[in-house]
């Protein structure tokens, strides 16, 4: 595998297009691209029979996890916990040894993940391990490993790792769902079939969106503050939009779920602080644009990251309104991680900060 940089300024811009291609690897691994089945010995973990699911990460990492409680708890009917992992090993949470732990890393080697870890290992869990470097510590420590294959990741902003955790995730979720009797074989064949067409969606995505991503981002660069919502799976989303934005280009962003809006964080809408809405046209949807109503009637600037259909059903006048492909819920999260990817970094560029070593961060946090 050749680490440079290739025809790309950054890292970080090369790691966002090579994703429809490590996805596809990713995904070969996990299921099979002729029959659309999930591949029955993926797993040494027994979802069948676990009582729940107990998740933990940090950042971008956690963000793929919530996203992955969604499906656990939607398409394998599994309970989950999850929390980021420096608050859930201090929580003397109960669990027992019917339970499964997953940890999700990039690396491999985020030392409150591993403690997380450790701590389930105490309590006799069995132990899963989502993460990008086979040979980490905490693939080392656990009875499971569930490679994300995406190749080493150099930009500090995580991108193509987080979309491989996501494929990962949703493979191991339809998997659980297959054996817990949760999820027909016809279903299994559908949602099979959505994720081997993704890649070629991506690629198709990536393509069309770039020009105006770019545009849009130029317009970005002028605010201090952003807003991001959802719902869903868009809810996760909107939280890692707003952590992308923040760390490369130092803009403050929030990522909040749309229905937590008039709770607080209406109070802050105004012309200065554009409001980026994720909404896939899904079940959430008009509850996602009554929100959005509430936005434009205060004077807010939206920018509408929706899908063909999305954009079609509403009328209200946004600042920009991004419109891909419709798609299945199961792929969407990691469709719509694209606008919000090249946001963040063409953001970045205009603003000239150092996009793949941003300041104050490091690639992986193996101190508390
Ligand atoms: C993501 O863009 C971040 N740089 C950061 O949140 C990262 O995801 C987190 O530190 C977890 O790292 P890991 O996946 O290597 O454990």
């Amino acid at each position: 595998y050749v680490v440079d940089k290739g025809n790309h300024r950054h890292f970080m811009e090369k790691e966002i297009y090579e994703q429809p291609e490590v996805i596809s690897h990713a995904l070969s691994h996990y299921v099979d691209f002729a029959s659309h089945r999930v591949r029955p010995d993926i797993s040494s973990i027994d979802f069948g029979s676990v009582s729940g699911l107990a998740i933990s990460a940090c950042g971008t990492a956690y963000l793929a996890g919530l996203v992955g409680k969604y499906w656990f708890e939607r398409y394998a009917r599994l309970p989950v916990e999850i929390d980021v992992a420096s608050e859930f090993r201090y929580r003397e949470m109960p669990l027992s040894p019917s339970q499964a732990a997953l940890f999700i890393s990039q690396s491999g080697e985020t030392a409150d993940t591993l403690a997380s870890l450790r701590y389930c290992k105490d309590n006799g869990l069995k132990i899963g391990a989502v993460v990008n470097v086979k040979e980490s510590t905490i693939a080392r420590e656990s009875d499971a490993v569930f490679p994300i294959l995406a190749g080493p990741e150099i930009g500090v902003a995580s991108t193509k790792a987080f979309t491989c955790q996501l494929a990962v995730l949703a493979s191991l979720a339809i998997g659980a769902g297959v054996a817990r009797g949760t999820v027909s074989a016809k279903d299994e064949e559908d949602l099979v079939r959505h994720l081997v067409e993704m890649p070629r969606i991506m690629a198709n995505v990536l393509n069309i969106i770039q020009p105006q991503m770019e545009s849009l981002s130029r317009e970005i660069s002028k605010f201090k503050d952003v807003l991001y919502l959802g719902r869903g799976t868009s809810f996760p989303l909107a939280m890692e939009g707003a952590l992308k934005l923040k760390e490369i280009s130092y803009i403050h962003a929030e990522g909040y779920a749309a229905g937590e809006l008039k709770h607080g964080p209406i109070a802050l809408i105004d012309e200065n602080m554009p409001v980026i809405v994720i909404a896939p046209h899904d079940r959430f949807f008009d509850k996602t644009v009554s929100n959005m109503q509430e936005v434009a009637a205060r004077g807010g600037r939206i920018i509408f990251i929706t899908d063909e259909l999305g954009a079609a059903a509403s009328t209200l006048p946004t600042m920009a309104t991004i419109t891909l492909p419709v798609v299945d819920e199961i792929i969407a999260p990691i469709i719509f991680s694209l606008p919000i990817q090249l946001l963040a970094y063409h953001t970045a560029v205009f603003m000239g900060t150092d996009v793949d070593q941003p300041r104050n961060l490091a690639k992986s946090v193996t101190v508390e």
